[in-house]
C-alpha cells in the first residue's frame, strides 16, 4: 500500500511538474526567437500611394509584431544608397527595397545579399542583378495595357501625345510596352498620329507640364489624346489643357487613384485612372518578409525578367476606374471617401 501511495505520489509530481513545464516552454519560446526587423527603403514620399504605401506597412508591421525601419530618398539615388547602407549597417533581417533607379540599386542587392540579407524588390523592380529573391508588384504590362485599351477606345483615331514616366523606372518601361500593344497598331495603319513622344524625367508633374504645353503650342491646340502614365503626370497635363480652355475635351490617362484625380474623374477632366491597392501591396510585402525572415518558401504567382534572371513575382490584379465605378471601386472599398471627391 506504501508502495502504490508513493508511485501515485511521485505520478502526480510528474504530471505536474511536466503540465507545469509546458505552458511555461510555449511561453519561453516566442520570447526565446529574436525579433525579426525588417529595413524598407521608399524612393519618394511625392506621389500620394509612396505615402500610403508606407502607412500600411508600418500598420501591418506593428500588427504582426515585427520592427520597420523606414528611410525615405527623395527621389535620388545617392541618397537611397547611403540609406540602404545605414539600413544594412543596423543588422536588419530582410531588406525590401523600392527603388528610385532600377539599375543602380543592383549593387545595394548584391551587398545585402553577401551579408545573407534577403532583398525583396517593392512596387518597382531592380534590375541588372541576378540575387533579387523576390518581386512584389502589380502586373505592370497589364496597367499599361488597360491605359492603351482604355484610350484607344475613346479616341480610336487623331493626334496623340504619348507621354511615359521616368526612364530610370523600370515600370515606366512596362507601363509604355502594354499601351503600345493598343497605340502602335493604329499608328501604323496611320489612324493615330503622335505628335509629342516624351519620357517624364523623374515623373516630375512640372516636366509633364511642359511637354504638354509644347505640344499644344506646336500644334495649334490640336489635341485629341493624352497618354499620361500617372495621375501626377495627368495633372499636370490638364493644367496645361486647362490654360487654352480645352480641359474636360481632350480624353487623358492616368494610374495610382489619388484624391486629386478622383476628383478630376468626377468633374470631367481626367477620364479614368487605375487603381493599385496599396493596402494589399503593403500588407503582401509585409508578410513575405517575414517568410524570408524565417527562412521559409514564398510561394509566387509569376516571373519578370530583369535582363539577368526570371524574378520570381507576386503580382497582384490594378483596376480601371472612371466616373461609372469610381463609388464602387474606390469609395466602397473605403479607399477614397466620398468627402474627397468634393
Ligand atoms: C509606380 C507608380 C507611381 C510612379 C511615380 C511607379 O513606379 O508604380 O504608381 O505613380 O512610380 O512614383
Amino acid at each position: 500500500m506504501k508502495k502504490v501511495l508513493a508511485l501515485l505520489l511521485v505520478t502526480i509530481m510528474l504530471v505536474t511538474v511536466f503540465v507545469g513545464c509546458t505552458p511555461k516552454e510555449e511561453a519561453v519560446a516566442p520570447e526565446g526567437e529574436e525579433k525579426i526587423t525588417i529595413g524598407l527603403s521608399l524612393p519618394t514620399q511625392r506621389e500620394e500611394r509612396w505615402v500610403r504605401d508606407k502607412e500600411k506597412m508600418e500598420a501591418v508591421a506593428k500588427e504582426l509584431g515585427v520592427e520597420l525601419i523606414v528611410k525615405v530618398a527623395d527621389a535620388n539615388m545617392q541618397e537611397q544608397i547611403s540609406q540602404v547602407e545605414a539600413l544594412l549597417a543596423q543588422g536588419i533581417d530582410v531588406l525590401i527595397l523600392a527603388p528610385h533607379d532600377a539599375s543602380a540599386a543592383a549593387s545595394l542587392v548584391d551587398k545585402a545579399k553577401q551579408e545573407g540579407i534577403p532583398v525583396i524588390s517593392y512596387d518597382r523592380l531592380i534590375t541588372n542583378t541576378d540575387v533579387l529573391d523576390i518581386y512584389i508588384s502589380f502586373d505592370n504590362v497589364k496597367v499599361g495595357e488597360l491605359q492603351g485599351k482604355y484610350i484607344t477606345e475613346q479616341v480610336p483615331e487623331g493626334k496623340y501625345i504619348l507621354m511615359s514616366g521616368a526612364p530610370t523606372d523600370n515600370n515606366a518601361k512596362l507601363f509604355k510596352e502594354g499601351a503600345m500593344k493598343y497605340i502602335q497598331p493604329l499608328i501604323d495603319s496611320g489612324k493615330i498620329t503622335v505628335i509629342a513622344e516624351q519620357a517624364v524625367e523623374n515623373w516630375v508633374p512640372e516636366n509633364a507640364l511642359k511637354i504638354v504645353e509644347a505640344a499644344l503650342a506646336a500644334n495649334n491646340n490640336e489635341v485629341d489624346a493624352i497618354l499620361a502614365p500617372n495621375d501626377g503626370t495627368a495633372g499636370a497635363a490638364i493644367q496645361a489643357l486647362a490654360a487654352q480652355g480645352l480641359a474636360g475635351q481632350v480624353p487623358i490617362t492616368g494610374q495610382d487613384a489619388e484624391k486629386a484625380a478622383a476628383k478630376r474623374i468626377v468633374d470631367g477632366t481626367q477620364s479614368m485612372t487605375i487603381f493599385k491597392d496599396t493596402r494589399d501591396l503593403g500588407k503582401a510585402a509585409i508578410e513575405v518578409a517575414i517568410q524570408l525572415a524565417k527562412g521559409e518558401s514564398v510561394a509566387a504567382n509569376g516571373a519578370v525578367e530583369n535582363g539577368k534572371i526570371d524574378v520570381p513575382s507576386v503580382l497582384l490584379e490594378a483596376t480601371v476606374v472612371t466616373a461609372d465605378n469610381i463609388q464602387e471601386v474606390l469609395v466602397k472599398s473605403g479607399y477614397i471617401t466620398e468627402a474627397d471627391l468634393r
